[in-house]
């Protein structure tokens, strides 16, 4: 059942919908998601942009029957896999440590790209939810030395979260923000809360 966003995720401003649907979900069916499904949400992200057009971004993905499936698994923190492995796909977002120093750094266009993919898969009902890497996770085969793996995305179809084992059931409701003014400031830095 959708949650009620105005409840959970209110806005007072008139901002695109869209925004507000996205949320980091972690039931999830178990179900496949297509080849063509993941193409379409990497080629939302290589609309995004980046220093010079030029994305200084990887991503390196599974599907769940794939073969590469439990290398990029591995990459899943211990902790969140009771329910990650439940994703229909798995997305590993690297960044050069080596760019040149007079561009903003990688990050920024590594988020940009993340979020373009994430509100792409929103728009299709898919759920995606980033993780911090697994610090102990063996690197990913075949990338070069000079990447680092920044997040892991879950991708999957929505999930009944009843079916959700504690303590992430009870969580698994749409985060709320803060109100925009302790972020943002006119001229000034904003006041603290
Ligand atoms: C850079 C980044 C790292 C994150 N790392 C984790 C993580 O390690 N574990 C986790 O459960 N969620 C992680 N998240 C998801 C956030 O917890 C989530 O985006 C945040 O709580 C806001 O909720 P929302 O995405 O539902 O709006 C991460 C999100 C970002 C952008």
């Amino acid at each position: 059942m959708p949650h009620d966003l105005d409840r959970h995720r209110p806005s007072r401003l008139p901002i695109v919908p869209l925004f507000r649907e996205r949320w980091s979900a972690r039931a999830l069916s178990g179900e496949a998601i297509g080849h063509d499904e993941v193409l379409t949400l990497l080629e939302a992200a290589r609309w995004a942009p980046a220093d010079r057009g030029e994305p200084p971004w990887r991503i390196v993905f599974a599907l769940r029957d794939a073969e590469s499936w439990p290398v990029l698994l591995d990459q899943v923190p211990e902790a969140e896999r009771p329910w990650a492995r439940h994703a229909g796909a798995l997305l590993a977002l690297l960044i050069p440590d080596t760019a040149p120093q007079e561009t903003l750094p990688p990050l920024f266009a590594a988020g940009a790209a993340w979020q373009n993919l994430a509100l792409q898969a929103t728009d299709m009902g898919l759920v995606t939810h980033a993780l911090a890497p697994s610090a102990g996770a063996p690197p990913l085969p075949g990338v070069p030395p000079a990447y680092r793996p920044v997040a892991i995305t879950v991708v999957g179809r929505p999930g009944r979260p009843q079916d959700l084992p504690e303590p992430w059931r009870e969580r698994e409701v749409p985060s709320g923000r803060a109100r925009l003014e302790r972020y943002v400031g006119e001229g000034r830095f904003p006041d603290p809360d």
